[in-house]
């Protein structure tokens, strides 16, 4: 699947974006990235194997002028109510991320509305939501210009990294979501 919008393409990952994806997650700036940080090139290279395969719900963020690859976006489906094994895969969570020397130029908006849009429209969404660190002002603010209702405020909800002590550093946590019937 290839999405294309005004400045960029969003289409699966080739094992030719090793180099690119090396560099912005050789330092991941937000915890919940820390477990994908890549440590070398050839782990980069091992990485875009794996990612290959995934067609439908994982993508590059793409320069179309230079063909850069400058970010990730992807979200799975879920079931809406997960207590209930019959219930439709109608309900996703999308994680995004940009290389920062491409942030704050309408990148990762342009790139989230249209996933969003082939969410809803193309793969059965009916619900997108999101977490997102209480320090996390970008991700907020993307959230929000994106039409998502701030849902709840979740404290000490997770933990992605330990403290210098080892025990878990726990984040507090905001959850934004829309609905299929609010997106227009
Ligand atoms: C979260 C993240 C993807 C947001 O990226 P971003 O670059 O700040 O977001 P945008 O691409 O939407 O850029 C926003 C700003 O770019 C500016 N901008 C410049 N040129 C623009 C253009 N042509 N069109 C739109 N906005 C433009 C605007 O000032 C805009 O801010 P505004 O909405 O107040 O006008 C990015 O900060 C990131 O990768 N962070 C690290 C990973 C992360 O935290 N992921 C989320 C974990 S919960």
């Amino acid at each position: 699947m290839i999405i294309e919008t005004k400045r960029l393409i969003l289409r699966p990952f080739l094992e030719s974006d090793a180099a690119d994806v090396f560099q912005y997650l050789s330092k991941p700036v937000v915890n919940c990235f820390a477990a994908m940080k890549l440590h070398s090139l050839e782990e980069a290279k091992e990485e875009m194997k794996r990612r290959v395969g995934e067609t439908e719900y994982y993508f590059a963020i793409v320069l179309k002028d230079s063909n850069k690859v400058i970010g990730e976006i992807d979200a799975y489906p879920e079931r809406g109510e997960p207590h209930n094994t019959n219930s439709p895969l109608d309900t996703f969570s999308p994680c995004w991320m940009l290389n920062d020397s491409y942030q704050g130029e309408g990148y990762a908006y342009e790139a989230a509305h249209a996933f969003f849009d082939y969410l809803f429209h193309e793969k059965g969404a009916r619900r997108i939501y999101a977490y997102t660190e209480d320090y996390n002002l970008s991700s907020q603010h993307l959230c929000e210009k994106l039409g998502m209702r701030r849902e709840g405020f979740f404290k000490e909800f997770v933990s992605f990294v330990n403290n210098p002590d080892g025990t878990p550093h726990y984040e507090n946590t905001i959850q934004y979501a829309i609905l299929k019937k609010e997106w227009s």
